[in-house]
């Protein structure tokens, strides 16, 4: 048993999520930064309509939460976080195009591209994975450049080849897009394309407040672990959930050919292996004590949650 109910739970998470749009509100104006040259308006709209009003905000969350681990001030965990939903925004723009998963519905509204276009969303994918950049480097984040310099290049490893960008393709490869369906390692995709940006979130509280060794591994196999939870619980939402409280659509994943731990395991397999990672989250927080129960009580909100 974890500490910390439930309601306060959610309570939390309500609270990061409004810090988070709100800052999300003021970054992504039309107001122009130095060495910018102008904001024009449809790009900025696009990026407002794919960042703003929805989503669980998890990934700040992590971020805030593992920080407050460190006792590191809440408002540079939250700029933090504010990239890293950046580059989860962008990523999901452009996981939904018609090139990729194809998907009609996001958060509860006509995907971009159906609102606006496959272009703008394109651009508005790269605009907002450009600015995670910009946020993470700011001197708000840390007074020290090492630490934001760490903290950059680890959300850059995170975002691309080796991660998120490259669990995408894997992800793609699995449908047999690229010629002949080759066998999928179910595990290393999702770790990639899902479990990557969510243990950046993790280690991001670490490397802010300056962790020992043996506290940035553990944050790190918690996030891992969590990452991949993450997944395979969307795997099993996509197939058992209930689309109006998902916001998007389900059954794609078998539409699409994909492969998941649902189709290799079962639904009750995949359900065990879901509350094994979280088994092994949780005793990768063991060296925390009292001070990591919100982020077991994350842990279980990964589980169980329906949307
Ligand atoms: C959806 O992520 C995409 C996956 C990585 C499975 P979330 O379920 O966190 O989406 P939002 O941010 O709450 O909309
Ligand atoms: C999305 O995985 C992973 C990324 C966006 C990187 P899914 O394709 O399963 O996500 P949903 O189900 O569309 O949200
Ligand atoms: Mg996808
Ligand atoms: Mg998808
Ligand atoms: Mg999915």
């Amino acid at each position: 048993m974890t500490g910390i109910q439930p309601s306060d739970f959610v309570k939390r998470l309500d609270k990061t999520a409004e810090d988070t749009e709100v800052l999300l509100g003021k970054l992504l104006s039309d107001e122009v930064l130095s060495d910018e040259i102008f904001r024009p308006k449809r790009l900025i709209e696009a990026m407002r309509y794919s960042s703003l009003n929805g989503g669980k905000r998890l990934r700040p969350f992590l971020v805030v939460e593992s920080a407050a681990v460190f006792g590191v001030a809440r408002q540079s965990a939250l700029l933090a976080g504010a990239a890293l939903e950046c580059i989860h925004c962008y990523s999901l723009i452009h996981d939904d195009l018609p090139a990729m998963d194809n998907s009609d519905l996001r958060r509860g509204r006509p995907t971009l591209h159906k609102a606006y276009d496959d272009a703008t969303a394109i651009l508005a994918g790269d605009a907002l994975l450009t600015i995670a950049f910009d946020i993470i480097t700011r001197d708000e984040i840390h007074p020290e450049a090492g630490v934001r310099l760490a903290l950059t290049r680890a959300l850059a490893r995170a975002s691309g080849v080796g991660g998120m960008a490259g669990g995408q393709i894997l992800d793609l490869a699995g449908e047999g897009r690229f010629g002949d369906r080759e066998p999928v390692d179910v595990a290393r995709l999702q770790q990639m394309k899902t479990g990557a940006l969510l243990r950046f979130g993790c280690i991001a509280g670490a490397i802010l407040g300056k962790g020992s060794q043996k506290e940035c591994q553990a944050l790190d196999d918690y996030g891992r672990a969590l990452g991949e939870a993450f997944q395979i619980a969307d795997d099993l939402l996509d197939v058992e959930g209930d689309a109006a409280a998902l916001g998007k659509q389900t059954g794609q994943d078998a539409a699409l050919g994909k492969t998941t731990f649902v189709t290799q395991l079962g639904i009750e397999g995949a359900r065990q292996r879901v509350r094994d990672l979280l088994a092994k989250g949780d005793s990768a927080l063991s060296i925390f004590g009292n001070r990591a129960d919100v982020l077991r009580a994350a842990a279980r909100f990964v589980a169980e949650r329906k949307n």
